[in-house]
């Protein structure tokens, strides 16, 4: 499984803030923006473009544009922080969404949601989720994309613990991952260490 770190300056800038547990919610919402737009930027290196012929005020040239935009897949409630900037770089393309929980006592996702088209045979995806802790979570919605016949998958986070990346690469599964980071180790409580806390509750509040 390819696992891509966005090691630029300015991404691993606002992943200091997202850490800070001084940072206050509206300043994580944005820091989470930024970073998105810039893993978005990374991820989208290896799209297919297609050419196309236009007209300049000057004169006839060729442009070019994505020959396949992604569907792009927020897992809330965390994935929803990401959503409106990959959105942002990626007007042409369409969002389905998963909701999953993750259980306090046995890790394991609890799905509560799930809009996806019924076919994805031959679309990209991109999944939005901030945090890939045990890696239940994800491997959860990569399954769904798969069973609907996807075979190229981008996961977006911004954290990733080594547990959670050997757990999604052995599964089998067409996808590849782009994270700001791949922390230390998940402590007793399955939290990512150092890592940012609980993504969806900085953003939102404690449920
Ligand atoms: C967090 C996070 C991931 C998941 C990661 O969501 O956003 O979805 O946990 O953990 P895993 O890799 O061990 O599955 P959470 O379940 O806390 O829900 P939330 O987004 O509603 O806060």
């Amino acid at each position: 499984m390819d696992v891509h770190v966005v090691d630029h300056p300015l991404a691993q800038s606002r992943l200091t803030a997202m850490r800070d547990a001084r940072t206050d919610s509206a300043a994580f919402r944005a820091a989470l923006h930024e970073l998105t737009t810039m893993l978005v930027y990374e991820a989208a290196r290896s799209f297919p473009v297609e050419r196309y012929p236009l007209q300049t005020p000057v004169a006839p040239t060729e442009g070019t544009r994505l020959a396949n935009p992604p569907l792009l897949v927020p897992v809330l409630r965390a994935g929803l922080g990401m959503a409106d900037a990959a959105l942002g770089l990626l007007p042409e393309s369409s969002m389905g969404f998963v909701g999953l929980a993750r259980d306090e006592h046995t890790f394991e996702p609890r799905a509560y949601m799930e809009s996806l088209p019924a076919e994805l045979a031959g679309i990209p995806v991109l999944v939005l989720d901030p945090m890939v802790a045990t890696g239940g979570s994800l491997l959860h919605c990569c399954q769904l994309l798969a069973e609907r016949g996807c075979t190229d998958i981008t996961v977006l986070c911004v954290l990733a613990a080594p547990a959670g990346i050997d757990r999604l690469a052995g599964a089998g599964l067409p996808l590849r991952v782009v994270t700001a980071s791949i922390d230390e180790r998940l402590n007793d409580r399955m939290f990512i260490v150092p890592g940012l806390g609980d993504a969806g509750d900085r953003q939102f509040g404690g449920m």
